[in-house]
């Protein structure tokens, strides 16, 4: 109360100033959330008076000299996951508004990127759900919303024959636009819209031009990525699938019975959180049961993170939110996309190879990997080229940057190309133009041996960092260096497979190691998926080719395939919570390769838990977990009052008030019922009691038995030990205590787990939560 005595002195301040230096300034887009509405929710339940709600505020910060309607500055008015709205505001506006009664924050629009590990130009599928998909009917019934780049409804993938109608309580649209009908949409895609007015506003000098000339002002995907996404989450099978002859095989979604909704919100430049929460805010309404994001930013504090106060009410309303960890990998603490409550996807390998080996002048046979379609390949790339590397000697020339290369020196040569700086598919546009013949992309330090395939525009391949050292030395021992691109199509079971991909990024969670991030890790590394048809798979404008499907790489594959798992669930189990559906999906995920070891790292060790969560999703366990660990929403509150978090941070998020110390009061020693375990020990403590909830959803009268690797150095006991359900649904407590003496020499954190094993009954499951120690020095 006496905050907000404050503020109104400060907003007649600000008023009077107002004019003045509103005309001096630009204009940028904030989003404005306000407090609950004095007349109750009803009261502004119709558009038009909320409308006039949101535009009084504006009416009240905006400089009237200027214009002739406050209200044309507004671009989205949002009322499902929060209220508020988006409008361009000088910033001596958006203080005015800051400080007005009624408003809960203000904060500049964000852009947001894809999680593809290149742009957004990229491009497989062998993974298969075959038991869950009998146990869910294919995801029959569920609804998975894509918010991305738009979709390519002309896609196969798309094809909605057997599909059946859309549920009743659907209420989305098909949005017409650029090339776009409502006739574009079917069983399978049963809805579609898009959002640019946050991009547009970005481009004050001709908005309408920065979005039309570059892509369709539609739902219809201009990049593909979108697509590839939607089709990877629900896509219909296809048989025959391929890219331009490689990887040749069915390609379907992980829930091929799951309907898809597209929410176009990122454009070339990438995704406005204005557009992100307006796609959201219908989303939730239109009624989708999953919301499939494959984008973000760097880790921010949650309070000021629009995909997590998005996906909160989203949440509390009962759709399951996933979303893509990010690609910058192997960096600690890069992961994003933490809120405790959306599940958080990394990327893993398949058991899937295209290896296009580099042999050498001197005998010497490379090992690298490409997807050029193998039988111009044989013609272009096998025969000796000779091998040029940084031919204009300069940094840009190492990088193959457009316009870097000397014509004549690389003409019908094999160009060697650092990754790094520009798109992969990038360099090999930039090495046709300047006439080379075919090109060796080359890992540096930062990438080490990842292999993330791309369709090139010429015969291409791409070698780890020791096989770049080595090529490298080979063409400065030799006057003329010659090499040839030996094609070896598509091999499956070569490698060892899942491995975390080195991109995927990592925990501990930068504003929350209490909780571990990312939850798990799915396929995203050279993924085949729908494409728009009008593309070269490339992406790239110099690309004539056409293909139905491409191949791409990111967090941004990996997390689609987690949200087809979550619609398989659903379709199971449709009265879970995402908690449920999330806890399932974690606690039956693998911790071991096909090859029945330690799932591997990117980097050449054993993957840790920052890096993998509880593990690599198994979607036929995961429609059958046994027991799950349930969150209500409230208790989301009551874990950001325990992170110590102001009663305005949460009620940014949660959008309700909370008193936080009556919170605490009430719920001494709360934990949240997590299905990992992390125990964050800051400023020397050396002991935690956390407390977990378990829910029977497997067999009446089953018992399960506690098993423990504690974390080397960390003493963990649990209490009890066994726990015996009679019936189905009912819940057992448990009580899991922590104690650490000394954290251990040299190492700020440690790893375990804990496993609860059926003993009765069929005893087919194993409950597994993997347990996080850090040691945080402050
Ligand atoms: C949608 O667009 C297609 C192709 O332009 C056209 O043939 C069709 O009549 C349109 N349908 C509607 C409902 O406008
Ligand atoms: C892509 O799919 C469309 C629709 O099924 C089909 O007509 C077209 O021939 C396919 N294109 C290629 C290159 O396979
Ligand atoms: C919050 O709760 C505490 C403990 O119940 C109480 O003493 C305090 O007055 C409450 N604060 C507000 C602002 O309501």
């Amino acid at each position: 109360m006496e905050a907000v005595g404050v503020l109104m002195i400060c907003r007649s301040l600000l008023l009077l100033l107002l004019p003045v230096l509103a005309a001096a300034e630009t204009l940028q887009t904030y989003i404005v959330q306000l407090h609950p509405h004095e007349g109750g929710r009803e009261a502004v339940a119709a558009a038009e008076s909320r409308l006039d709600w949101h535009g009084s505020f504006l009416e009240r910060s905006v400089s009237w000299e200027q214009e002739r309607r406050p209200s044309s500055r507004l671009l989205y008015s949002y009322h499902t996951v929060f209220d508020g709205f988006a409008a361009q505001l000088a910033d001596a506006e958006a203080a005015a508004l800051r400080a007005l009664p009624g408003v809960a924050s203000v904060r500049a629009d964000r852009r947001l990127e894809l999680h593809t590990t290149y742009s957004y130009r990229f491009l497989g599928l062998n993974f298969c759900p075959a038991g869950a998909w009998a146990r869910s009917g294919y995801g029959r019934g569920t609804i998975v919303g894509v918010l991305d780049t738009g979709v390519w409804p002309e896609s196969p993938s798309f094809d909605d024959r057997g599909m059946p109608p859309a549920p009743v309580r659907w209420t989305g649209v098909c949005q017409g636009g650029e090339h776009f009908n409502t006739s574009n949409c079917n069983r399978k895609l049963i809805g579609a819209r898009f959002y640019s007015k946050g991009h547009r506003a970005n481009y004050p000098t001709n908005p309408s031009e920065a979005v039309s000339l570059l892509e369709y002002v539609s739902p219809r995907d201009a990049h593909g990525h979108g697509t590839h996404t939607a089709s990877t989450a629900a896509g219909a099978a296809v048989a025959g699938a391929s890219v331009l002859g490689a990887g040749a095989g069915e390609a379907r979604g992980v829930a091929p019975g799951a309907h898809v909704a597209a929410y176009k919100v990122c454009w070339f430049n990438g995704c406005y959180s204005s557009d992100i929460l307006a796609g959201m805010d219908d989303a939730v309404r239109d009624g989708v049961d999953v919301l499939s994001l494959s984008l973000g930013g760097f880790p921010i504090p949650l309070f000021e993170d629009s995909i997590a106060i998005g996906s909160f009410r989203a949440t509390a309303r009962g759709v399951s939110v996933v979303c893509a960890a990010g690609n910058n990998g192997p960096a600690r603490s890069s992961v994003a996309n933490e809120a405790p409550w959306v599940l958080t996807v990394g990327a893993a390998t398949l058991d899937r190879r295209f290896p296009a080996y580099v042999r050498l002048g001197n005998g010497r046979v490379l090992y690298g990997e490409s997807m050029y379609p193998v039988k111009t390949s044989l013609k272009k790339g096998g025969k000796d080229l000779e091998l040029v590397y940084a031919v204009g000697g300069t940094r840009e020339s190492e990088y193959c940057l457009k316009g870097s290369l000397d014509k004549a020196a690389v003409a019908g040569k094999m160009v060697v190309c650092n990754r790094g700086i520009t798109g992969r598919a990038d360099k090999g546009e930039a090495v046709k133009e300047a006439g080379g013949a075919a090109m060796i992309l080359a890992n540096t330090e930062v990438n080490r041996q990842e292999d993330s395939i791309d369709v090139h525009v010429l015969p291409a391949t791409l070698v780890g960092y020791r096989e770049a050292v080595e090529l490298k030395k080979y063409i400065s021992s030799t006057p003329r260096p010659v090499a040839r691109i030996v094609f070896g199509g598509t091999r499956i079971g070569q490698a060892r497979a899942p491995a975390v991909a080195l991109f995927s990024a990592r925990g501990p969670s930068l504003t929350n190691p209490s909780v571990l991030k990312p939850d798990v890790i799915a396929p995203g590394v050279n993924i085949i998926a729908a494409w728009p048809g009008n593309l070269g798979p490339s992406g790239l404008e110099g690309d004539a080719r056409r293909s139905n499907f491409s191949v791409l790489s990111g967090t941004s594959m990996a997390a689609p395939h987690v949200s087809g798992i979550a619609a398989l669930i659903r379709s199971a189990h449709p009265s879970w919570s995402p908690a449920m559906v999330r806890s399932a999906i974690m606690t039956s995920a693998d911790i071991t390769d096909r090859r029945g070891k330690a799932i591997m790292d990117g980097d050449g060790g054993r993957a840790d838990v920052f890096a993998m969560g509880a593990g690599h999703v198994n979607p036929a366990r995961a429609v059958d977990p046994g027991l799950v660990y349930d969150i209500q929403p409230g208790d989301y509150v009551t874990h950001l009052c325990t992170l110590g978090y102001t009663h305005m941070e949460i009620f940014k998020i949660s959008h309700t008030g909370v008193n936080c110390s009556a919170v605490l009061q009430k719920n001494r020693g709360f934990s949240l019922n997590y299905p990992s375990i992390a125990v964050a020990f800051k400023n020397g403590a050396k002991s935690a009691v956390l407390q977990r909830t378990v829910t029977n959803v497997g067999t009446p009268n089953s018992a399960y038995t506690v098993q423990v690797a504690a974390p080397p150095g960390v003493k963990i006991s649990v209490a009890p030990t066994t726990l015996s359900f009679v019936e189905f649904g009912e819940q057992r407590s448990f009580r899991v205590n922590v104690e650490a003496p000394s954290p251990p020499a040299a190492k700020d954190s440690a790893e375990g787990y804990l496993v609860w094993k059926q003993s009765g009954g069929e005893g087919k499951h194993v409950v597994r939560s993997p347990i996080a120690v850090t040691w945080v020095v402050e």
